[in-house]
């Protein structure tokens, strides 16, 4: 049921720690990899060597030790999952999350990671009523982490209250209806992302501000509604999502060659601000300066236009094809008459001018334009946008499904 999914488990210090060895069973049973994170106080409870048989995976412990550059790092080992687990959940853990403290790797990587994130609280019951570990539930969970437990019932200092952890079977039940497959599961999406680079020669070229937060962005929302997703990313600085598909390509021919070569898919998202014009006299070797010559004439020729090509695909043609418009004025009428040239279902318009912080920034303020009409959204977050025209598109695939 959890086939393939990934579960980074993190293991606090309490004594509840003797059931992971347990909730590790269960969760490869159901086919799920699991990889631990254990912190120094949980090494009492419970050993890394046991951890380690059970899991089939190397247990780590020390920030350090994953420097080494055979190791993965600390923030690829905290977003290399679908769900971290945090089992038990100790009442100083969860004050280290909720004041966002990272002083060893448990603590860190629950702070870097971007996965959502379950916790089995387990503690003495006056730890549990005490009103600093409510208010630090209270700030986990307005961010969204969930918990699961924990149960009333005696407690291992021969006491009884509310505080043992959450059976495991509880937990792999909560942790099966997170990872519910998500409305997308079955889709296959593609996603065009960032700039392009168009070669005046091997050191110069002709780019434009894009930072890929956008497109990326859009990758992730419709991968965590469980779609199959490749990216095709112009040069970025960000990191290749966690669990995606990444093809880096520089030049729009290359995206193009990446895009056709992807097909088919269900729905393409080209979020790419790709060059409309090549250097077709771009020179094989770096143009040289020449005392008192004049500068060099670059001579443009039009790139190939990716999403007109998709929308073009005849049976190959995705069910959905959705571009974004890049606009400095006139936002919403130049974007409506870009969709009917381009031939794609839906466009998202965006204002570019550089009062708006669009290229590079954080947040976008987009009108959703398709036959339909035109949808005008507040200014968000990127990441909400991703989100929201995710579950759009979601409903649109979805069997009856319009939009
Ligand atoms: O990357 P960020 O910093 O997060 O910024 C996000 C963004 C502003 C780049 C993004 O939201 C956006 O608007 N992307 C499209 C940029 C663009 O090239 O717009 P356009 O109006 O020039 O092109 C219209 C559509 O045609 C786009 O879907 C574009 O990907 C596509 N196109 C354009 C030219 C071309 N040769 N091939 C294409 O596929």
């Amino acid at each position: 049921m959890l086939d393939g999914r990934r579960i980074l488990l993190v293991i606090s210090g309490g004594i509840a720690a003797y059931k992971s060895l347990e909730l590790i069973r269960r969760l490869r049973e159901r086919s799920a990899a699991v990889r631990c994170v254990v912190t120094a106080n949980a090494t009492q409870f419970v050993t890394p060597l046991a951890l380690q048989t059970l899991s089939g995976e190397k247990v780590f412990q020390d920030t350090f030790s994953l420097t080494d550059e055979h190791e993965i790092g600390h923030i690829t080992l905290a977003r290399d999952c679908d769900l971290v687990v945090v089992a038990p959940a100790t009442a100083n853990l969860l004050a280290k999350m909720a004041a966002g403290l990272a002083d060893d790797l448990a603590s860190t990587a629950l702070l870097v990671t971007d996965r959502p994130i379950l916790a089995a609280p387990a503690m003495n019951f006056r730890m549990w009523g005490h009103p600093a570990t409510q208010a630090n539930l209270a700030t986990l969970a307005g961010r969204g982490v969930r918990t699961v437990g924990p149960n009333a019932g005696p407690l291992a200092e021969g006491e009884s209250g509310i505080g043992r952890m959450a059976e495991p079977g509880e937990i792999v039940a909560a942790v099966e209806g997170l990872l519910a497959a998500g409305p997308l599961q079955g889709v296959k999406a593609l996603v065009t992302s960032g700039p392009t680079f168009e070669p005046i020669d091997p050191v110069r070229f002709i780019g434009n501000r894009s930072s890929g937060k956008q497109g990326h962005a859009i990758a992730v929302a419709l991968a965590r509604l469980g779609a199959e997703v490749t990216l095709i990313s112009g040069p970025v600085r960000l990191p290749d999502p966690a669990g995606i598909r990444t093809i880096a390509v520089e030049t729009a021919r290359e995206m193009l060659g990446a895009a056709l070569a992807n097909l088919p898919v269900d729905v393409a998202v080209c979020a790419a601000a790709v060059a409309d014009w090549t250097v077709s006299n771009a020179s094989r070797e770096k143009r040289k300066k020449e005392p008192g010559a004049p500068p060099p004439a670059i001579e443009l020729a039009p790139n190939p236009d990716i999403l007109a090509t998709l929308s073009e695909q005849g049976s190959a043609r995705p069910r959905l094809v959705v571009g974004f418009a890049a606009e400095t004025e006139k936002v919403v009428e130049h974007a409506r008459a870009k969709r009917e040239r381009k031939g794609c279902d839906w466009i998202v318009a965006n204002d570019v001018s550089p009062a708006s912080g669009t290229f590079g920034g954080d947040f976008n303020s987009v009108h959703l334009i398709s036959a339909a009409g035109t949808e005008d959204w507040p200014r968000i977050a990127k990441s909400d946008v991703a989100e929201r025209l995710a579950w759009r598109i979601a409903d649109f695939l979805k069997p009856g499904g319009h939009g």
